[in-house]
């Protein structure tokens, strides 16, 4: 029987537990063996009991619950080669030859990079007598297999990530939680939202709570904006809106170099007479259970996963699996991260552009 793990790794994500579960149960389904590594990279290093064989009972309830449960770290030892070639032996040992990893663009590289490298630790395990050749004979390839679970919204090659519509929703609540203070008081707030270099999660805030004015990594700043920002404010207001709400992506304090922080835009709103306070959403948005979205996605993702597992040969390049234009699709894992990495470039180089292009492309 094949033996297939799965993991989160990297930040965490509200659908990672839905995408555990479909892994171990398609896995079982499909005839194999599932086990789960627990803290991520770490359980991968530490091995024994960080490796568990999962049930189809052992993922019960998993699906509506937040965050990841079997958990996840970032692990320095992974880093090395050592700690590497520790891995490789843990997964020998429990006779895994085939990996799906749940997690961002830094966690999605380092599984492929591990692939790559797989031949030669494993020839290192033998010529260091830490495993025979004939343990080590059926165990000539590892596969990989991504699943790209993020609030983020930012790899490149899919529509959506794991967890980011839950992070949406849960910023919209906390903005609508804003709105009736504010309105009671007729203030302003500047609210604070995650997304690292990417957008979305504001943007498509800004639409679904109706907000004011938005700042996002992708949009440039141009000269005049104090002045572009407060006459539509002020137009807002004579048309009788009791509150104003700017949001501001942390990606767009970064990129325009410090020129907007919060407090700073607050400070503008405040000078122009409205009473105002800044927000800090913070990991409350990334918190909670997830979206009915974010289940659905995590459990056809884990599903294509083990699929996708079951037909790879050594040839295949590792596959991440995608959602683009609602539908569940296999793309190379380096191509859709070296794209996303582009990205991150371009916005910080300013080239938004080259940006839009290389995020709208498939
Ligand atoms: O990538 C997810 C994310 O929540 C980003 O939006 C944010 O920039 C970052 O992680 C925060 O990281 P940490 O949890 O390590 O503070």
């Amino acid at each position: 029987k094949r033996r297939i793990g799965v993991m989160t790794s990297g930040g965490d994500a509200p659908g990672m537990n839905g995408a555990v579960r479909a892994v171990v149960r398609m896995a079982l389904f499909s005839n194999c063996e599932a086990f789960a590594i627990y803290e991520g990279y770490e359980g991968l290093v530490q091995g024994g009991d960080m490796i568990k064989e999962m049930n189809w009972e052992d993922v019960r309830g998993f699906l509506a619950e937040g965050g990841t449960i079997i958990g996840t770290a970032r692990c320095m030892s992974f880093m090395e080669r050592e700690g590497r070639r520790t891995a490789a032996k843990n997964m020998i040992l429990k006779g895994i030859d085939a990996l799906v990893i749940c997690g961002g663009d830094g966690s999605l590289t380092g599984a492929d990079r591990f692939r790559d490298e797989w031949p030669s630790l494993i020839e290192e395990l033998v010529e260091r007598k830490e495993l025979t050749s004939e343990q080590v004979a059926p165990f000539k390839h590892l596969n990989i297999v991504g699943l790209v679970g993020s609030i983020d919204n930012d790899l490149s090659m899919t529509d959506a990530t794991i967890g980011c519509y839950s992070s949406l929703a849960r910023i919209c609540e906390a903005i609508d939680s804003v709105d009736t203070t504010a309105t009671s008081h007729q203030r302003a707030f500047v609210v604070e939202t995650m997304g690292r270099h990417c957008g979305w999660l504001t943007l498509m805030a800004g639409v679904a709570t109706g907000s004011d004015f938005i700042f996002i990594p992708e949009k440039p700043v141009e000269d005049g904006w104090e002045d572009n920002m407060l006459s539509i404010v002020k137009k807002h207001r004579q048309l009788g809106k009791r509150k104003t709400i700017v949001i501001v992506a942390e990606g767009a304090i970064d990129v325009h170099l410090n020129k907007i922080t919060p407090t700073q835009i607050k400070d503008i709103l405040s000078k122009a007479g409205l009473d105002t306070r800044v927000t800090t959403l913070g990991h409350v948005q990334r918190g909670g259970q997830p979206a009915a979205y974010d289940r659905m996605l995590s459990t056809l993702q884990g599903v294509e996963a083990v699929k996708a597992v079951l037909e790879a040969t050594p040839e295949t390049p590792s596959p991440v699996i995608c959602m683009i234009e609602n539908k569940i699709v296999r793309r190379p894992l380096l191509e859709a991260v070296a794209q996303t990495k582009e990205v991150a470039k371009a916005i910080e180089s300013k080239d938004f552009e080259k940006a839009m292009r290389l995020r709208d492309a498939e």
